[in-house]
């Protein structure tokens, strides 16, 4: 599939996504989703690819939010549950994926900016970025998992003023509230996220897969099952060659040398 509203680029193992409509500050159209989801779908299945980075075009916006001007064509319920239904089916991969996913969120993450950068594993903002679901405002609320990763995220006190009231906050803000792991100064951004993506890359995919998965799918269920979870998680990295490498290498006193296996 070739791409008219978002940039794909790889290189040495990191995939970043580049939401490509500067001019509509990035809102996520009908369009859009769907080159996001394939994307995705090809990132997910390329074992090259180690970590996965997706931000914006331009230096305002990281996402302003689904886009409104197509908001007035979709009259039936049956068209809003569509359009609802993909962001959330787009943000789902994104947590389903398996390996890392970063936010860099250069700018505004409004709406389904900001559902799309907590949908994320890690978000790194730069400090001039505001976050923030003001969908309340077009007298509608946030439906790509807005009201349920934000709850998660930050509390149900937190998420019921940012919903209720629309109002936005800073990526200072997002920081302190556990809505990003890190803001930085604007400048900055392009090399933190590339430290974290080597970081990330440093690390067994197989590992990382698990963990990612236990965590996610952990939160959802009671303690006991969690624990399941894990343990299935840690028995099968615990068999994996990347596990005995990284033993060895402990032992060795040298680097592992991780190879997803
Ligand atoms: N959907 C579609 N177009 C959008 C958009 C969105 N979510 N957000 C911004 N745009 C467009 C504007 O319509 C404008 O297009 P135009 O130049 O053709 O008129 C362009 O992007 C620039 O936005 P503008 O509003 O002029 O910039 P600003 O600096 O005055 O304000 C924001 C920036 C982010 C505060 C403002 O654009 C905004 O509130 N956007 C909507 C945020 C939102 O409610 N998101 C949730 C959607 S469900």
């Amino acid at each position: 599939m070739s791409f008219r509203n978002i940039i794909v680029e790889k290189k040495d193992g990191v995939v970043k996504i580049t939401l490509n409509r500067p001019d509509k500050l990035n809102a996520m159209s009908y369009d859009l989703l769907l080159e996001l989801a394939s994307a995705l779908r090809d990132v997910d299945k390329d074992e090259s690819v180690r970590v996965v980075v997706i931000t914006g075009a331009g230096d305002r916006a990281f996402c302003a939010g689904a886009d409104i001007s197509t908001f007035k064509k979709a009259t039936s319920i049956f068209e809003v549950r569509d359009y609802t239904g993909l962001g959330q089916e787009v943000t789902m991969m994104i947590e389903n994926l398996g390996k890392p996913v970063i936010a860099a969120v250069n700018g505004f993450a409004f709406g389904g900016g900001c559902e799309l950068a907590m949908a994320c594993d890690l978000t790194i903002a730069a400090e001039s970025a505001m976050l923030g679901q003001p969908e309340i405002n077009l007298g509608i609320l946030p439906g790509w998992g807005g009201t349920q990763r934000l709850t998660r995220l930050v509390g149900r006190k937190k998420a019921r003023e940012m919903v209720f009231t629309g109002e936005t906050i800073t990526a200072k803000e997002a920081e302190r509230l556990g809505l990003v792991n890190k803001a930085v100064p604007a400048s900055e951004l392009e090399a933190t996220v590339k430290k974290y993506c080597e970081t990330l890359m440093s690390k067994s995919p197989i590992a990382l897969k698990m963990a990612k998965e236990a965590i996610n799918r952990g939160i959802e269920v009671d303690l006991p099952t969690g624990l399941i979870l894990e343990r299935e998680a840690s028995a099968v990295c615990g068999t994996s060659e990347d596990s005995k490498e990284g033993i060895n290498a402990f032992i060795e006193k040298r680097k592992p040398q991780f190879k997803g296996k």
